[in-house]
């Protein structure tokens, strides 16, 4: 595995495998790597010839109030794991090299953006939509991989590539989970032990959700069983419990076709995000 820091070191190296008709596939990572990363990297492995991970924290898309600065880190050990997974290039630039300069341009899907995750974080996709469209026109890739994990982000991306034209395919990997159903985030390692026994009930309240549309319910039902799941659990405060279309974010009530169960709570100070996506 090559460790790249520079865009044009990159692009360079890129170059001899694009025009042998190589196909390149990105994974776009901020760290702290773990199963749902390493999942998103072998599907990468076994579609293209060369796979390029990238780990970049992007400040763009953390509100002065979060977490930032203390977003967990261990470059040596993401790179043993992108190593053992056959990653071609890892692609690790400074801030310093992805903005040397303020920025003048906006990148937004803000229809997309304001809804869910849009109103506890209102410059995060922005942000995420920025950076990815970067690391896009760095790296053109032939197909890019995102996590189900982050519905609202492939949402969001997928809009993008749409709206833009951008010439790559959107491949969505399904999200990785513990045993107990917890969906495995670089931030579960905030939570303390009886957080963490705490956290599945996250999983759990989707699962109460699709059960109730399972059962015909509308989509106010389905809201109302996600949410009443949550109450029963102390240490876990609900910031949202949604039920939408997974294209559009835009809640729906008569559940047909596909349809998107979202969730949003505090486990402690721990903000915790989760989705199910259901085909009625
Ligand atoms: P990060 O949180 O590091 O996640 C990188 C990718 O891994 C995202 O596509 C995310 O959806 C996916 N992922 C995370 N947890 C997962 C799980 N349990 N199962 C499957 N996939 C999972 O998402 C970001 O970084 C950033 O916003 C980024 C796209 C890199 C832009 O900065």
């Amino acid at each position: 595995m090559q460790v790249v820091t520079r865009i044009a070191e990159l692009r360079a190296q890129l170059e001899p495998f694009r025009r042998a008709g190589r196909t390149i596939g990105l994974v776009p990572t901020m760290g702290y790597l773990h199963q749902g990363h390493e999942a998103l990297v072998r599907a990468a492995r076994q579609e293209c010839d060369v796979v390029v991970v990238s780990i970049f924290v992007n400040p763009l898309q953390f509100a002065p109030n979060e977490d930032f600065e203390s977003y967990p880190r261990d470059s040596e050990r993401d790179r043993a794991i992108l190593s053992a997974a056959g990653t071609d290039f890892l692609f690790q630039p400074a801030v310093a090299e992805v903005y040397p300069r303020p920025l003048l341009t906006d990148v937004a899907v803000p229809e997309l953006s304001r809804t869910l995750e849009g109103r506890t974080r209102p410059t995060h996709f922005q942000g995420v939509a920025t950076v990815v469209l970067k690391l896009f026109h760095i790296v053109w890739p032939d197909k890019a991989y995102f996590g189900q994990k982050d519905g609202q982000q492939v949402a969001v991306v997928r809009r993008l590539c749409e709206d833009l034209d951008l010439p790559l395919e959107l491949r969505v990997v399904p999200t990785v989970r513990e045993q107990d159903g917890l969906a495995l985030s670089s931030r579960n390692v905030y939570l303390s032990s009886e957080e963490r026994r705490a956290a599945p009930s996250l999983h759990d309240a989707l699962l109460c959700g699709r059960e109730a549309a399972l059962a015909g319910k509308e989509g106010q039902a389905v809201q109302a069983a996600m949410e009443e799941r949550l109450r029963k659990e102390p240490r876990v405060r609900l910031d949202y419990a949604a039920v939408v279309d997974p294209d559009t974010m835009q809640p729906k009530s008569d559940l047909t076709g596909q349809v998107m169960l979202a969730l949003a709570a505090y486990v402690g100070r721990t903000r915790l995000i989760d989705n199910l996506v259901l085909d009625l």
